[in-house]
């Protein structure tokens, strides 16, 4: 069921506004500029903001972005409302991507919960916190699917698989918009980036894309589907080109598929000076001509190019583009502003009374390490190393260990730096005492920059003796590593993704004077650690976890909470085998004949992910049996109904997430080996049981054609379901077209 979030009766109060705007007026309310010396694009001259105020005066900027704070915004708001002609109110957006000032797991980090209520209620908070400090519209969710942990903004999205990315995205959506876009509480979100960029070649950010319309239907389109159904109020296009062309000139992908055939009524707006980037792309030869080409394709609002700014009135004019794409684009900024409820109060949202009461809430806290939690993906636990126990000594070591500011991960919108909570501050309040710590080496963020050439820190072993000493004396050692919040995010892209700098070495020493070594791994991507996987015993991923990391860390490394995370991306062993993904084709040639070479595979390294998707260990045991389909043959139109009997024979209380996964075993075109169709987190008690079920429609059981059509195909199909990608029960089942008889 598709939820809407624009009220029918507002659509003759939009078209009644259009009738008295100028073509002036109309054009800036396509304009969206950044009102304070921050950027989150390439830096802007000097004096920027001056001179964009007065372009809100005059009624030429229709959104602003980066500008926060109730006060802050009721003062730019006013200048719109009661300077210009009209008095359209402006809508305010900023990137609320996991917190606003309370901060939250990253998303890929979040998405490792597979719990849905709890995602969509970090979203909910997220919104709360960031309407009460004056804003409208946040540029989430980020709903790219990704396949390649060496792009940077992985971190920023649900990972590699459509169907839980799809999940996550209703969630997000949901929890950012609420169920009224004018309620106090809600912010407009905005499924981005329209699409392909999680696929830019090599994982390198801003790189091309290409993939075929069939991957583009069934891998990429879901989760944006799935944004669109929940209602969201906004798309954004991108950096990249697919095939060729900008996204943001994409007439295909804007006009066609989603204001086309899935009848989107919203805004798309650009990217940050995306459309600008037609010219460097090579597809426009100036800005004239990039404004053409984005507005006919569909982009409705211009953020930070002067594209539209300089150019939409004269191509009007000259008669280059119709005024009635203009009069789509307008009505579609109107139809959010209406819907959000400005022209009743464009100052709703601007108490600074309210902002002070309710940013940073106590309860907004408690969720952070709630959700945190249930995020961290326990990937390794050899002998049951953990939990720690109360009485054993422990060595602390490690760069990130006393960090109060990776936690916060990037994108991290209002968070004050160094405002999480430690590992270490996390330990000792569940101690009562100071642990024995030591920082053991630094991780230097290294970039390449072309004037300097590269820059790489000085290798720095100083700490090393003092780490070595307390790592000899302990009973068992944890070390925090990984990576800083900034070595993730939006231009983030790393071409090595083993544990950066010195870490690496740093924990081979620890092992020959202490084999009882816990690494807990912040990192805001899945990272190449075979090493690590052979010879550290236990293995906490951490993400970056937000404000209460360090409080969510130490009640899984103690036991106080038992780890139910599962990867919603896998880790690869080695680099060179990324991509990698679970849902990937067959090949003519998918196994091994005993001494042959002439199969899929790389000859140097093990061709399985070194952590599959869906994988997380727990303090407890779960055993699948008894897989059960009701019929061996179905018809179009039946029901399916799987069940599984979960039990938990393991010590402790737990959650397991149920995965339910399919095989379409032949179609044209080829289906994956496995996609994830299902999945439920169910808690047991030690000894307790449960028989759990999933229901299908046949209609269920299709695919997306290349040119957008839903079809099913008979034949046999293959169920699994298990507690991870890779260790998993199946059954068979055929589905026929109808019945004889
Ligand atoms: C990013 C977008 C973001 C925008 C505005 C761009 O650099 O790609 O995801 O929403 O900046 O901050």
């Amino acid at each position: 069921m598709s939820v809407s979030v624009f009220p029918e009766e507002n659509e003759p109060r939009i078209e009644a506004l259009l009738q008295q705007m100028s073509l002036d007026e109309k054009i800036g309310q396509l304009n969206q500029y950044a009102l304070r010396e921050e950027h989150t694009g390439p830096l802007g001259k000097k004096g920027q903001v001056a001179k964009r105020m007065k372009l809100v005066a005059e009624g030429k900027i229709g959104s602003v972005l980066n500008l926060t704070g109730a006060k802050a915004i009721r003062e730019v708001q006013q200048i719109a409302v009661k300077q210009t002609r009209l008095g359209i109110p402006l809508l305010f957006a900023y990137d609320v991507i996991h917190g606003y000032e309370t901060m939250f797991p990253v998303p890929l980090g979040e998405s490792a919960s597979w719990d849905l209520t709890a995602i969509e209620k970090s979203s909910r908070i997220s919104a709360i916190e960031a309407a009460a400090a004056g804003l409208h519209w946040t540029f989430a969710p980020m709903v790219d699917v990704t396949r390649d942990a060496r792009w940077g903004r992985v971190m920023e999205g649900a990972g590699e698989d459509p169907y839980l990315g799809a999940q996550v995205a209703w969630a997000r959506v949901r929890g950012f918009q609420g169920d009224n876009l004018a309620d106090i509480n809600a912010l407009a979100a905005c499924a981005k980036h329209f699409a392909g960029y999680g696929f830019s070649e090599s994982g390198k950010d801003y790189n091309a894309v290409d993939l075929s319309r069939h991957t583009l239907q069934n891998v990429v389109l879901p989760p944006f589907r799935a944004a669109l159904e929940a209602g969201v109020a906004t798309f954004m296009n991108g950096f990249n080109t697919l095939g060729g062309v900008p996204v943001t000139a994409d007439a295909y992908l804007q006009r066609d598929l989603l204001k086309g055939s899935w009848k989107f009524a919203g805004p798309v707006v650009s990217d940050w000076n995306s459309i600008g980037e037609i010219i460097t792309h090579g597809a426009a030869s100036d800005k004239m001509e990039a404004a053409l080409l984005a507005m006919t394709a569909g982009s409705d609002i211009d953020m930070e190019s002067d594209a539209y700014l300089d150019h939409l009135q004269s191509l009007v004019e000259d008669g280059s583009l119709d005024e009635k794409s203009i009069d789509d684009a307008v009505s579609r900024v109107l139809r959010l502003k209406f819907a959000l409820g400005l022209f009743d109060d464009p100052y709703l949202r601007s108490s600074s009374e309210r902002e002070k009461s309710i940013i940073g809430a106590a309860r907004h806290h408690e969720h952070a390490r709630e959700v945190a939690r249930k995020s961290l993906v326990l990937l390794r636990n050899e002998n049951d190393l953990l939990p720690l126990q109360k009485d054993q000594k422990i060595a602390l070591i490690g760069p990130l260990a006393a960090d109060k500011d990776t936690p916060l991960g990037n994108w991290r919108a209002r968070a004050k730096s160094n405002s999480a909570i430690s590992v270490q501050e996390g330990l000792s309040a569940y101690f009562d005492d100071d642990l024995d710590y030591s920082i053991g080496c630094q991780i230097v963020e290294s970039s390449f920059d072309f004037a300097k050439k590269i820059e790489f820190a000085e290798e720095d072993k100083t700490h090393f003796a003092a780490a070595l000493q307390i790592a000899r004396e302990a009973d068992i050692v944890v070390a925090v590593m990984g990576e800083t919040a900034n070595m993730s995010g939006e231009g983030r892209s790393r071409a090595d993704i083993g544990l950066p700098g010195l870490q690496q070495e740093l924990l081979r020493e620890i092992c020959q004077v202490n084999d009882r070594v816990v690494l807990v791994l912040m990192t805001g991507r899945p990272l190449a650690l075979a090493w690590e996987a052979e010879n550290i015993p236990a293995i906490l991923l951490a993400w970056h976890a937000g404000s209460q990391a360090g409080h969510a860390i130490t009640d899984v490394l103690m036991g106080a909470y038992c780890p139910s995370g599962k990867l919603p991306m896998s880790f690869p062993r080695s680099v060179g085998q990324l991509p990698m993904y679970y849902n990937h084709l067959s090949t003519g040639r998918p196994t091994a004949a005993p001494g042959l070479v002439f199969y899929q595979h790389h000859n140097d390294v093990d061709r399985r992910p070194l952590y599959p998707f869906g994988h997380g260990l727990s303090y407890t045991s779960f055993r699948f049996e008894n897989l059960k389909l009701e019929k061996e043959e179905y018809y179009f139109g039946d029901s399916i109904r799987v069940t599984v009997e979960l039990k938990n024979i393991g010590a402790t209380k737990g959650e397991e997430v149920v995965q339910l996964y399919l095989q379409d075993l032949v179609a044209m075109p080829a289906r994956p080996v496995l996609e994830l169709k299902g999945f439920q987190k169910i808690e047991l008690a030690q000894g307790e049981s449960r028989i759990v079920s999933f229901q299908w429609e046949t209609t269920d059981l299709g695919y997306w054609t290349a040119e957008g059509e839903w079809k099913i195909e008979a034949g046999m199909f293959r169920v699994f379901v298990g507690g991870s990608s890779e260790h998993l029960l199946e059954s068979n089942f055929i589905l026929n077209e109808k019945d004889e008889y």
